[in-house]
């Protein structure tokens, strides 16, 4: 290949921001018809080498340059009419607006100066077409569910055609059915000769898509090599620096103790008739398809939306449906699937974001003591490994993985007797995962209960002591002991009613 058909590349690119370099004199490129993966621990500088490509941010020193053209000084916009088109790892869509709007956002078809909706809504369908996606346009783009929203913004980078298409993180909420798609698209479009940037941390997945891959440690590359040329725990230990640790077979222990939290008959729009039972000691997976209902029994159980017939008991007494304020008080956690939305608040700090889910423990005699709030946070920071300058930086500076550790981190603080965790590793690189599962571990043999939602099956079947399948809304199979297999798990999921 001439060196014509480098489409990117950054020269001895430097970005430091307050107590971290994020990238430290990296050197770069992707060409033509290549997909490149871009693996790293949290925090290893993936998104910001991603960010200084599409002209989000700005080096401190080196130079980045698509097609030749240097991006100093450009901003997002001028960076996508080079041909740049970028998926950030945060959703960006504008929930109340349709899925046509948002497809369209800012670049709206327009006839004659004013917008010419019908063929918004034609090209609309075509754009989520050409990713194999079925869904009503129609429909405002927060009632989609973080997978369907993925796949919005998947459609909205491709239908640009551009030449370099940046995926930062594509499908951390996707299942194994639209991640098959994804990477069906991908690999489509690179055949035409677009470059592809693709962050993930799902090896297998890697495997599928990419060709080559770049290995990125504290904000510099540590190797560049075609991805058949390592084994996974070759790349584990790049990614770590050291290798990783044997994994200790885990012992699964279904608990028979009375339930502490019970719904019966649960009727939602998305839920139709459900029954589940949580128990002390033991970690419930809850396994199904996108749209099955595992994000909604988790809202509906916490108090979050109310449903339309059914009823919940929190050890055993009946509680009023939708009594959020209540169910918190009376020791239940949840962790978001949208941490963006519904989990942190951006701009204050790691520490306060922390020990927001009880102040009590932190304050003297009704005051919140700012020592006692250090000392809190400190601790969770150490246990979960969170990557942070200080305790106090903003949340919204932390990068995606440890977003979501700190998250947990919160319900820990709170020591919730109840956690409901909706997909707790999303985003989260091997070495955390194993830390997150270490933690729920740990609280269950602790006595509580912990409910684990995760559209990776394999997290589930490795991790849980018991699996409900749901189906259309209903829990259609329990699993317990041997019972508990990936394909079993699956072929429940998947099966026709
Ligand atoms: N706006 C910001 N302000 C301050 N620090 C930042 C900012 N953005 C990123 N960082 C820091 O730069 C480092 C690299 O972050 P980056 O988001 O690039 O990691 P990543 O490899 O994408 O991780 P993840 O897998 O968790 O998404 C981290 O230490 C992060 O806290
Ligand atoms: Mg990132």
């Amino acid at each position: 290949m001439s060196n014509s058909d480098v489409v990117a590349e950054v020269r001895s690119g430097t970005k430091r921001y307050p107590g971290v370099t994020a990238l430290n004199d990296v050197d770069f490129s992707v060409r033509r018809g290549e997909v490149r993966a871009l693996l790293g621990k949290n925090g290893a500088g993936k998104s910001t080498l991603i960010r200084i490509l599409s002209g989000a941010e700005q080096l401190d020193s080196g130079d980045a340059l698509v097609d030749g053209t240097s991006l100093k000084g450009l901003g997002t916009r001028e960076v996508a009419g080079l041909g740049v088109a970028t998926v950030y790892q945060e959703l960006s869509l504008v929930p109340d607006m349709s899925v046509a709007e948002n497809l369209f956002m800012g670049v709206w078809p327009s006839a004659r100066g004013a917008l010419d909706w019908r063929r918004m809504r034609v090209d609309a369908r075509a754009a989520m077409a050409r990713i194999g996606v079925d869904v009503d346009i129609d429909r405002p783009v927060g009632s989609l569910g973080a997978a369907g929203q993925q796949l919005v913004e998947i459609a909205r980078a491709v239908w640009q055609n551009p030449s370099l298409l940046i995926l930062d993180e594509p499908t951390s909420s996707l299942a194994a059915a639209e991640v098959r798609q994804v990477i069906n698209v991908v690999r489509r479009v690179a055949e035409q000769g677009v470059a592809v940037i693709y962050v993930s941390h799902r090896m297998d997945e890697i495997r599928q898509v990419a060709d080559t891959a770049t290995v990125v440690r504290d904000g510099r590359i540590v190797e560049t090599l075609p991805v058949g040329a390592a084994s996974t725990s070759e790349i584990v230990t790049m990614m770590l620096g050291t290798a990783p640790e044997a994994v200790t077979a885990r012992v699964r222990r279904p608990s028979s103790d009375p339930p502490v939290l019970s719904a019966r008959g649960l009727r939602t729009d998305k839920l139709d008739g459900l029954d589940i039972d949580i128990r002390p000691g033991e970690i419930l997976g809850i396994a199904g398809v996108l749209g099955s209902g595992r994000t909604e029994t988790l809202r509906v159980l916490m108090g979050l939306d109310r449903p339309g017939a059914g009823e919940v008991r929190l050890r055993g007494e009946a509680v009023r449906p939708g009594a959020f304020a209540t169910m918190l008080r009376r020791g239940l956690g949840i962790t978001p699937e949208n941490r963006r939305r519904d989990g942190i608040v951006p701009l204050m700090g790691v520490d306060e974001n922390i020990v927001m889910s009880d102040l009590r423990r932190v304050s003297r005699s009704g005051v919140l003591d700012r020592r006692a709030i250090g000392e809190a946070a400190r601790a969770l920071i150490d246990r979960l490994a969170i990557k942070t300058s200080r305790p106090g930086t903003p949340i919204g500076d932390l990068s995606g993985g440890n977003q979501q550790k700190t998250v947990l981190a919160r319900w820990l603080h709170a020591g919730s007797t109840v956690l409901l965790l909706d997909e707790p590793t999303r985003g989260v690189d091997v070495e955390a995962k194993r830390q997150i599962y270490d933690q729920m571990r740990q609280l269950a043999d602790d006595g509580r209960a912990v409910v684990f939602v995760s559209s990776e099956v394999e997290e589930l079947t490795d991790v849980c002591d018991r699996i409900v399948v749901l189906r259309s809304g209903r829990a259609v199979a329990e699993l317990t002991g041997d019972e508990i297999e990936l394909e079993r798990v699956l072929a429940i999921a998947i099966a026709e009613e």
